[in-house]
């Protein structure tokens, strides 16, 4: 039987098609999508005049904190922040104490998920430089994690002989962060005593991005290994992979790489700080434009939230990593509002393309037989970021006061009403996404 009826929405169809009509959920996947359909007796409507219904956005790089470090964040605050942002599944990061590198710390994360999330959630499982086996052979897992550096203790694999034989073996895909360690550790040195935050992109600076992004391509070549390479911040890597990305090779891009630069950090400080570092306005121009052209394939936000007392530290002692899933869809949406991509784009970069990268099962579009996991967004009303609205545990936005259209109005989950105009449903239940990949 039909469970709940959208009515009156502006539909993005999986065709890229507009519909206006309804479209109707039986069973948590979508039953029919267009028309009028008849009411009926206990049905759920929503009434959708003047909405945007969009596929629930996929956040696929995250870091929500739990195991062990619940004190930035956990699955239910961060599952609660992406039903408001419109974010149905997320793939969150091993860096979790335990760190995820176990078949074992990835089940209990899968249990938690179950208890906690209000959302669909994934997990990648974390590679280390001692070779685990359960690294090819734990599941579900949308694939390894590397951290090439900008990481310290067991997660930072930064030798070429030890990645050479990560990428030689198994199948799975393999998502990069991608910095030089070695040229990090040197110009630490070279910087050292220099309190101002800004020296975090000099110290981190694009030449330790491109050397490992082209470290990585070279193993992924060699081996014909499925790479993803998360959070590309420069212009060279952009242009790099412009000349030379073979057809299995994927690449992401953050919001605030794309919307900040290191201007940033005159009124952000260290809010301002993350790794990869904001990168120069010219970057943000060579960005937008490899994602128009798709050299880059898809968003992530990286959402690495700290308390606002760790990030009060002065730098170098002030954690890197800001906070993203409530504003990444209506900072894309504002985006399409003012002509510099569509709205179908957005989707495309926020739901699509990561579903088709990670091979998750049901995900990414609309049309009947997929799974209901959408969003309701309003495409007419801006309205500024506001801290005190948000649902992070961490408490702040590199975003604040921004003022923005898109907003996400409902978001439905598996076919039911996770959020809706500032309310949350503490019912719903997210699912384990599933990869039809090795
Ligand atoms: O800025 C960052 N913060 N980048 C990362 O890769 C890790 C993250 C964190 O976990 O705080």
């Amino acid at each position: 039987m039909t469970s709940l009826t959208i009515r009156n929405a502006r539909i993005l169809h999986q065709s890229g098609e507009w519909i206006d009509g309804d479209l109707s959920v039986r069973n948590g996947k979508i039953e029919s999508v267009g028309g009028d359909i008849a009411s009926a007796a206990d049905v759920p409507e929503i009434d959708a005049e003047g909405l945007t219904l969009l596929p629930g956005a996929i956040d696929p790089q995250v870091h929500f904190r739990e195991p062990g470090l619940e004190h930035k964040e956990d699955l239910s605050t961060a599952s609660h922040a992406c039903a408001k942002g419109g974010i149905t599944s997320f793939l969150e990061m091993p860096n979790t104490r335990p760190l995820t590198i176990t078949q074992a710390a990835l089940d209990d994360k899968l249990n938690r998920g179950a208890q906690k999330c209000l959302v669909n959630y994934g997990f990648f499982i974390g590679a280390t430089a001692e070779a685990l086996p359960d690294l090819i052979e734990a599941k579900p897992t949308c694939g390894i994690k590397i951290f090439m550096g900008s990481m310290k203790g067991d997660l930072l694999v930064d030798d070429e002989a030890y990645l050479d034989k990560i990428f030689a073996k198994g199948d799975r895909l393999i998502a990069v962060h991608a910095e030089n360690q070695d040229r990090i550790r040197q110009r630490r040195q070279q910087f050292a005593g220099i309190s101002d935050p800004a020296v975090h992109s000099q110290i981190q600076d694009s030449q330790a991005a491109l050397d490992a992004t082209q470290l990585a391509l070279k193993l992924s070549k060699k081996y014909r290994r499925r790479l993803h390479i998360l959070h590309l911040s420069t212009a060279e890597e952009a242009e790099l992979l412009r000349q030379d990305k073979p057809e299995w090779v994927t690449a992401e891009v953050t919001p605030q790489h794309l919307l900040l630069n290191t201007e940033a950090y005159s009124t952000l400080g260290t809010k301002a700080q993350m790794n990869p570092p904001l990168r120069s306005p010219r970057d943000n121009e060579v960005l937008w434009q490899a994602l128009l052209d798709g050299v880059l394939d898809f968003i992530a936000t990286d959402h690495a939230p700290h308390t606002l007392e760790e990030k009060a530290q002065p730098y170098p002692n002030s954690p890197s990593g800001m906070p993203g899933v409530e504003t990444s869809l209506p900072l894309l949406l504002t985006q399409a509002k003012e002509g510099r991509c569509t709205i179908a784009q957005v989707a495309n970069w926020m739901s699509t393309a990561p579903a088709k990268a990670y091979k998750m099962v049901g995900k990414g579009a609309i049309a009947p037989g997929l799974d209901a996991d959408l969003v309701l967004v309003d495409m007419e009303t801006y309205r500024p970021v506001l801290t005190s609205e948000l649902a992070t545990k961490c408490g702040w936005t590199p975003f604040e006061g921004w003022n923005l259209t898109g907003w996400p109005v409902t978001t439905i989950v598996g076919g039911k009403i996770a959020y809706d105009r500032g309310r949350f449903n503490e019912e719903v239940r997210g699912t384990a996404l599933q990869f039809d990949a090795p």
